[in-house]
């Protein structure tokens, strides 16, 4: 069985797609798969590659826009690869927090209140009316990148100028206070729930893949009735966006101890500070178990 790895890229989520795709790398190999890698920094190399290598399936460990966001997908179909991961309409929903929000809102998936702006004039009708605090993200990114926490109308300006940075839509979203968590789904099967306690503001950047403060809760710590809740919860809001193969739900309790769904991963980090990775082997699966489950979802 020949596996493309197309990892690295060109979003701004590079430097972690990079690292992400060497673990990938390494785990395949020491599987037993025989392996193709393209760091995908050149779009028009891709084409010729594939006719090239002729691999039976792709693996892209992309994170962000083109890669993650269904155009990779769209032409992996197009070209009759079968591949690791959600189809186009999941990838590109998933990448889009705001439509994935209103498909929450309507599909009965919790998911903290939320307006959007597309401009500084948009932020000024906002400012006065939001109750602060709230999270400020562009719409399309990850890996926290460009979001900022905003407890008062001037923080939320300067937020709202830095994710306009990042996107030409942003999402203001109200801030929960309460404990977060993340759940992996392989295939049919859910991975044990992680709770999330970074030593700063919020789960950001330098939390994520820089900081050994953060704290990683595995087991969770929350009774078994709560655990499955959480993890049910996951599975609907995958569902609900389309998703298929694999993927990880990031969720949050509120005050009242109701969950409350941020959003879904598609191609989720697997870098060695990343979620997936700790979760799986929580589970009893190495990185080579875990990449035989991963390839057993490609149709
Ligand atoms: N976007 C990063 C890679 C994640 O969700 O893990
Ligand atoms: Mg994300």
């Amino acid at each position: 069985n020949k596996v493309a790895v197309l990892f690295g890229g060109l979003s701004a989520e590079r430097e972690v797609a990079l690292l992400s795709g060497r673990t990938v790398i390494k785990a395949l190999l020491t599987a037993g798969y025989e392996v193709v890698e393209l760091d995908l920094v050149d779009r028009s190399l891709l084409l010729p590659w594939l006719a090239e290598h002729k691999p039976d399936v792709v693996f892209p460990v992309l994170h962000g826009r083109m890669g993650e966001d269904g155009v990779l997908q769209g032409l992996l179909e197009w070209v009759g690869i079968p591949f690791v991961g959600s189809g186009v309409m999941g990838s590109a929903i998933a990448m889009d927090k705001l439509r994935s929000k209103m498909i929450f809102k309507t599909g009965g998936v919790p998911t903290p209140d939320f307006v959007v702006v597309r401009s500084q004039a948009d932020a000024l009708i906002h400012q006065a009316r939001l109750c602060y605090p709230v999270f400020v993200k562009p719409v399309r990114e990850g890996s926290s990148i460009g979001i900022g926490r905003a407890d008062n109308q001037g923080e939320f300006m300067s937020a709202v100028t830095e994710a306009l940075n990042h996107d030409t839509e942003v999402l203001v979203e109200q801030f929960v206070d309460g404990p977060e968590y993340t759940v992996g789904i392989i295939g049919a099967e859910v991975l044990p729930v992680i709770r999330l306690k970074p030593h700063a503001r919020f789960y950001d950047y330098d939390a994520k893949y820089v900081s050994e403060d953060t704290e990683y809760h595995l087991p969770s710590g929350l009774s078994a009735e709560l655990e499955g809740a959480v993890q049910a919860m996951s599975l609907m809001a995958f569902a609900a966006l389309g998703c298929t193969g694999w993927g990880r739900v990031d969720l949050m309790m509120d005050g009242q101890g109701a969950l409350q769904v941020l959003e879904v991963n598609t191609i989720p980090g697997m870098t060695d500070h990343s979620l997936v990775p700790k979760a799986a082997s929580a589970y009893g699966w190495d990185l080579p178990e875990l990449m035989h489950k991963l390839l057993a979802t490609v149709k």
